[in-house]
């Protein structure tokens, strides 16, 4: 049984349909940590309703402890880190603690909108604003540079000419809900 610990910073959504999804089917994995990188995310309101322990690590409090993110992972017995509109840089020591076993979904598809900055919103008003036909979801693992890792899986969507950054936020996410706990359960099958 693989041990997830899905770090978020905001609302949660895929957070929670990633919990939603290992309740649904437990065989291979389940959610055992949810770290939010500040105290308002909703996504700690979101493991609580499920059950999930979770806390809160800042940047201010992994500057002033740096090994407090890999120890607190560690003293969980953590498998698998799930990046869900996590916006800080995983530290190196992290990084190296979970080669290739740590997954990070974004907005687009990279190479293309990616790197630092380019987080939510920002990444769909660009995509609109570099007149793009299609955006999409990228599924990839983490290194140490921001959106840098080996990509494990694509899907596609259709940017529209009276498409904003809100209509496609939600195409796109409706895109993330339905592939990212499907990709992640395919990947944690072959540990
Ligand atoms: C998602 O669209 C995710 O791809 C993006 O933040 C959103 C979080 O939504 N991540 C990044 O931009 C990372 N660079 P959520 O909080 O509702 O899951």
């Amino acid at each position: 049984m693989i041990s997830l610990a899905i770090l978020a910073s905001g609302n949660g959504s895929n957070a929670e349909a990633i919990m939603n999804f290992f309740e649904q089917n437990p065989s291979q994995g389940s959610v055992a940590l949810v770290i939010a990188s500040n105290e308002q995310a909703y996504v700690l309101e979101r493991a609580k309703n499920h059950g999930v322990k979770s806390l809160c690590i800042s940047k201010k409090m992994m500057n002033s402890e740096p090994d407090l993110l890999r120890a607190t992972l560690a003293d969980a017995k953590i498998d698998v880190v799930v990046l869900a509109g996590y916006m800080l840089l995983i530290p190196r020591d992290v990084v190296a603690m979970f080669p290739n076993k740590i997954i990070n979904i974004h907005p687009a598809l990279l190479p293309k909108f990616g790197g630092k900055g380019m987080y939510g919103g920002n990444v769909h008003n660009a995509v609109i604003a570099n007149k793009e036909t299609e955006s999409g979801i990228t599924i990839h693992f983490v290194n140490e540079q921001y959106d840098k890792g080996d990509v494990i899986f694509q899907a596609k969507c259709e940017v529209l000419e009276d498409d904003d950054a809100d209509t496609l936020a939600a195409k796109i996410h409706t895109l993330e809900h339905k592939f990212y706990p499907q990709i992640i359960n395919q990947v944690i099958a072959q540990l």
